[in-house]
């Protein structure tokens, strides 16, 4: 079972694209089912189709290469391996949209990885597979370094940090990039690992992706795994497995919580191991999973998360901004045995004036964690917290 490790000849998906019209590329994606593997799970074929009928004299492709989430690594494993894969999901992308040039936008972190990308895109030029493709059609790439915040993996933040404007500071939507993206032109966002699986696709054939997964969730997902467990590492598995049979798999049975989609995800306890899934339908990943076992104290990861939050919060709106610190200050005070059941009560109050007030999805998804830790672990917590008083 493998979809991103299958068998494949490298440009097959290109030449299968470009022997259909565009609008055809687009249905074959649409029909796959593929939805974006960077979070937000949003359908890749409508988002092209969006981009291809936007106004603009220009359109653009952006690979979100950021993996800036804590405990994601799946995309550094790709870039290693398969930026020649990568490169053609872009090139089938422009085709579709109708773009004529695309930025691979790298977390700053892995700048390591620049000769291995640039190597691959001068490869990709000289045999033909970027520049002039087709009678009309000429598509290049180019990699932009990110400078190391967190937020810049957000697509509005990454397009203004892409165009030198103040780094890491978000836009407000709509409108959507695929109206108006990178200088106001339609472009297209993908992460990593949703354009490789494009190419595959193309070459494979729609039906083949819908073999794997879920009837919404379809395809199969990339996940980064670590922590307490035997075997961390990169695996692919088919969308709907649920989170016990993952863990029987990397060696972490035994374990107390996992926490999925890194800071910004969901803990889940391990009553929940054997009937939540991993899926768009029930618990969606960007591809972090991180595994806790019984010695974990789970104030403490919270702790840890919030710090994150709290430093890469861009600063702009006051209930992000603000929010992190009460939250903070809240798990600190549980752990130093001074709060209350109704500390705990105003947090989540706040948590929810975040969700709903914070301008970008950094200040949106804290409660997340937040809601979720507190709720499985916080009564524990506060009770300990309790007898030391
Ligand atoms: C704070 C924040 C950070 C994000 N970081 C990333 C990232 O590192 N890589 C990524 O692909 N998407 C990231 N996203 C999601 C992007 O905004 C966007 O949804 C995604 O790149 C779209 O590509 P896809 O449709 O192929 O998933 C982030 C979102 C938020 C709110
Ligand atoms: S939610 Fe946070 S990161 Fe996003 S714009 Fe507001 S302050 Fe900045």
């Amino acid at each position: 079972m493998s979809v991103i490790y299958s068998d494949y000849n490298v440009g097959a998906g290109l030449s299968k694209a470009l022997e259909m019209t565009p609008e055809q590329v687009i249905e074959t994606i649409k029909e796959s089912g593929l939805r974006g593997r960077g979070g937000a799970g949003f359908p890749t074929g409508m988002k092209w189709e969006f981009a291809r009928r936007a106004e603009g004299d220009e359109r653009f492709i952006i690979c979100n290469a950021d993996e800036g989430e804590p405990g994601t690594f799946k995309d550094r494993e790709l870039l290693r391996d398969m930026t020649p894969v990568l490169l053609e999901g872009m090139a089938i992308a422009a085709w579709a949209v109708g773009a004529r040039r695309g930025f691979i936008y790298l977390r700053g972190e892995y700048r390591y990885l620049l000769p291995v990308v640039n190597g691959a895109i001068e490869e990709a030029r000289r045999a033909g597979r970027l520049g002039s493709l087709k009678d009309g059609f000429e598509f290049d790439v180019e990699v932009t370094l990110g400078a190391g915040a967190y937020v810049c993996g957000e697509e509005m933040a990454l397009i203004e940090s892409l165009e030198g404007v103040r780094s890491g500071e978000y836009r407000n939507r709509p409108p959507y990039p695929v109206e108006k993206g990178f200088i106001n032109m339609p472009t297209v966002v993908n992460n990593v690992e949703t354009l490789i699986k494009a190419a595959k696709i193309m070459a494979h054939g729609s039906g083949w992706f819908r073999q794997y997964g879920t009837e919404k969730s379809t395809g199969t997902k990339l996940i980064s795994v670590s922590g307490d467990v035997a075997q961390p590492g990169v695996y692919e598995i088919p969308f709907g497995m649920t989170i016990h049979e993952l863990l029987k798999m990397v060696g972490g049975l035994g374990a107390k919580a996992v926490q999925v989609g890194g800071a910004s995800g969901i803990c889940i306890p391990s009553e929940e191991f054997s009937t939540r899934t991993i899926a768009f339908e029930d618990v969606p990943t960007g591809g972090s999973v991180i595994v806790f076992g019984p010695g974990r104290d789970m104030m403490e990861v919270l702790e840890n998360f919030m710090e994150f939050f709290c430093d890469e919060s861009c600063g702009y709106c006051t209930p992000c901004r603000e929010g992190n610190v009460v939250l903070l200050e809240t798990v600190r005070k549980i752990r130093s045995g001074q709060a209350t059941r109704n500390d705990v009560d105003l947090a989540l109050g706040l948590c929810s004036t975040m969700r709903l007030a914070s301008k970008c999805g950094l200040g949106q998804s804290v409660p997340n964690p937040f809601e979720s830790i507190m709720g499985h672990f916080g009564d524990e917590a506060l009770a300990r917290a309790g007898e030391r008083r």
